[in-house]
């Protein structure tokens, strides 16, 4: 039976910002800090499930903004401030940044790789140097930054997204070190197979999937263990350490990295 993990809202409130709050991981971590008395600022691009998922908070009494915002988008940040500036974010959730277009590298539209560096690199440096600033200034807060145990190896026709999500976990890991002494919590949160919505629409079988329930209760109970957390147990643990081995690199590469899916019927070509 899963506990719902407790987070001290005089420490990371009295607001949570859920980067990607509409669906899967995030919306199960809105319901999870409704339930403690987080009030919510929830963005991500599509309107309608951000506003179903808002009514369905309002019945738990907390505040609730949402703003449709495309992080692939220059405007990103600034789209997210005009919803913020006027609160205390003390709490950073940074979870979108899915891919659902693979290809080899040399033939893809550009504008994929730009979207996915857009939305993992910029995006989680940027959203990160903004409320984690105000964070240290009120020397408290936490920042929970998601990504992909594709981030252990290099992968065939994943090259931007496995490079952007390595650039996210050893990002974070600095970010870490720099901000225990600012009583800021960061946590890096490798995410393993998950039954998302992105995940069904991409045809994915996801019966032996980790529910995303799962997934945000063992992220936010781990938000004062950072700097990495695994989700998905011992079966994570042995993907990882596969992927991470130096010697025989190659091999590594070509055997461990994530599998290449050009059968999956609703995965674009590139
Ligand atoms: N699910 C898995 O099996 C799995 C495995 C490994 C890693 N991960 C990681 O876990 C995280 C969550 O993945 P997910 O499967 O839930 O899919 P996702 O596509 O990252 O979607 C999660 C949330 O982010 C929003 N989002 C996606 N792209 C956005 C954009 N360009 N601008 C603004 N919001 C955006 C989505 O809403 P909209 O679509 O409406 O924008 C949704 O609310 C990602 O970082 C992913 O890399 C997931």
């Amino acid at each position: 039976m899963r506990e719902n993990p407790s987070l001290d809202v005089n420490r990371y409130g009295p607001w949570a910002l859920i980067v990607g709050g509409s669906e899967g991981i995030g919306a199960a971590s809105a319901c999870l800090l409704a339930a403690q008395g987080f009030n919510l600022i929830l963005v991500a691009r599509k309107a309608e499930p951000l506003s179903a998922l808002a009514q369905e908070l309002a019945g738990a009494g907390v505040e609730v903004r949402t703003g449709s915002v495309d992080l692939s988008q220059p405007d990103a940040l600034d789209r997210t401030r005009a919803l913020t500036d006027d609160i205390e974010v003390g709490l950073l959730l940074y979870i979108a940044g899915a891919n659902d277009t693979r290809g080899n590298f040399l033939e893809l539209d550009p504008q994929v790789y730009r979207s996915v560096i857009a939305i993992t690199v910029i995006g989680q440096a940027e959203f990160t140097r903004h409320y984690g600033g105000l964070m240290r200034e009120r020397g408290r807060g936490g920042i929970i930054l998601a990504g992909s145990l594709s981030n252990f190896c290099g992968s065939a026709t994943v090259a931007a997204y496995t490079g952007a999500k390595a650039f996210s976990r050893v990002f974070t890991e600095a970010l870490w070190a720099e901000c225990v002494e600012m009583n800021i919590d960061v946590l890096h949160v490798v995410v393993g197979y998950t039954d998302t919505p992105a995940m069904r629409r991409l045809g994915l079988d996801t019966s032996s999937a980790q529910s995303p329930e799962d997934a945000a209760c063992e992220m936010l109970a781990a938000i004062g263990n950072g700097p990495l957390l695994l989700l998905g147990g011992e079966a994570s643990l042995k993907i990882a350490t596969a992927r991470s081995q130096l010697a025989d690199r190659g091999e590594v590469i070509r055997t461990a990295g994530t599998p290449r899916r050009e059968s999956m019927p609703h995965v674009s070509a590139n």
